[in-house]
């Protein structure tokens, strides 16, 4: 391959990209859960055709470069180019470092989208780099970080990225004034936030929901309602939170994710246990007390509201006294997407971005995180490997 004609530098940047674009749709089918991050991978020849692909499929696996050198065992490497949406691994786990891999194949030049946070694998560009390797990062990089943002989050702050979910009357309340709060919003609402809880590490609730809901908080996706892929479905860790203990028949005990019973009400607590545990995404469903404590001590990094046409005038709300006592000091996010489901609506929104002091920007959630990131370990890319639905939910979307 290293004989074929050179391409022009504006038709090069053309297939760069593209080969980019297809990388990011290559790694969104890895999973979104698990302690490894979703990574693709195109070879490209000088001509810029497409060599091999490849994507990580999770921990345990191999990595998104050694799938597709893989895929293309028997072809002559030499003189390619690797498009890659996080930077290759320098170190050793159950596989050799991507970074040596690409230099044993030939590989002449490596594109990155994101550079790799991560302190025990990172180094695979200046590794290529030193061995003559031309290597170029942020291509595409944007999409490269949206596509990885709990993971990455989760690596450069030493814990959970923290979704909150709410879900509640166009007056913000979670139930009637009698404790009633089954279906606020309707089946397309509950459907997609079962197919969140899928995608996420951890879902965690207060002792409150777990005593009054019996909830189960299982990932109740379509296929695994249907028994398609019900045995190897991912469950998310079950987590309570708060010192009551769970009755032995209590539904969290049965199938579906393992249960975490945490006795604390410290927020940054549960997120240093669950990074212990190499939790990247926790997604917190309540209720209010758990919800106000996470708003509280600044640890939420995303909400999913699921609001209803539907008005209850009185009845607990989603979230308690936040200490807010002026609407400048109002707990602000920023939209980044809105949906309709049904008859409800879902707002995704995002801790606002501060500008800091040296002018660079930094996720509100992240900066007030800062005590419990001291104390939480720091997580890593691993080559470690990282139930059943339950047909008879009481309340709100449990
Ligand atoms: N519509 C919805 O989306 C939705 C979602 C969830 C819940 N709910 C409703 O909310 C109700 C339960 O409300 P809730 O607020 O009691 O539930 P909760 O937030 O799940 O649980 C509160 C309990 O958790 C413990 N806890 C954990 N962290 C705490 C902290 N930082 N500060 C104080 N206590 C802490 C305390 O119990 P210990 O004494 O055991 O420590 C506290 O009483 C249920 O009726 C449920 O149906 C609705």
């Amino acid at each position: 391959m290293t004989q074929a004609r050179p391409l022009e530098e504006s038709a090069r940047s053309r297939i760069l990209a593209a080969a980019m674009r297809r990388a990011l749709v290559l790694a969104a089918q890895g999973p979104p859960h698990g302690p490894n991050p979703r990574v693709g991978c195109v070879i490209l020849a000088p001509d810029g055709s497409v060599v091999a692909e490849g994507f990580h499929r999770g921990a345990g696996t191999l990595h998104a470069e050694a799938a597709a050198l893989a895929n293309a065992r028997d072809v002559d490497l030499r003189g390619t180019t690797a498009v890659v949406t996080l930077e290759p691994c320098a170190h050793h786990g159950r596989t050799p470092p991507c970074a040596d891999a690409l230099l044993e194949a030939g590989v002449a030049e490596v594109h990155v989208a994101v550079v790799d946070p991560n302190p025990t694998a990172a180094g695979g560009a200046a590794r290529l780099r030193d061995a003559g390797v031309r290597v170029e990062t942020g291509l595409l990089a944007d999409a490269g970080e949206e596509l990885l943002r709990p993971w990455l989050h989760a690596v450069r702050t030493g814990r959970p990225y923290v979704t909150l979910k709410l879900a509640t009357s166009l007056d913000g309340r979670v139930a009637a004034p009698d404790g009633t709060s089954r279906w606020i919003t309707g089946p397309q609402a509950r459907a997609h936030a079962h197919t969140v809880r899928a995608q996420v590490d951890a879902i965690a609730v207060g002792t409150g929901t777990a005593l009054a809901d019996d909830p189960s908080l299982t990932a109740r996706v379509p296929e695994v309602a249907e028994g398609h892929d019900g045995g190897d479905a991912h469950q998310p860790l079950r987590v309570v939170v708060g010192h009551r203990a769970l009755p032995d028949d209590a539904r969290l005990r049965g199938p579906g994710g393992e249960l975490l019973h945490l006795a604390t009400h410290d927020p940054a607590e549960v997120l240093a246990a669950l990074a212990a545990r190499d939790v990247r995404h926790l997604l917190v469903e309540g209720g209010p007390v758990l919800a106000t404590a996470f708003l509280t001590a600044g640890l939420v990094d995303e909400l999913h509201a699921y609001v209803a046409p539907v008005l209850l005038g009185a009845g607990a709300t989603a979230v308690g006294d936040l200490g807010i006592t002026t609407i400048g000091d109002a707990a602000r996010f920023e939209t980044h997407e809105v949906r309709r489901l049904g008859d409800d609506v879902l707002v995704v929104a995002r801790a606002a971005r501060r500008a800091a002091a040296d002018g660079t920007t930094a996720d509100g959630a992240a900066d007030n995180a800062a005590d419990s990131a001291a104390h939480a370990p720091a997580t890593r890319r691993t080559n470690e490997p990282d139930g059943m639905p339950h047909a008879h939910p009481t309340k709100e979307d449990h």
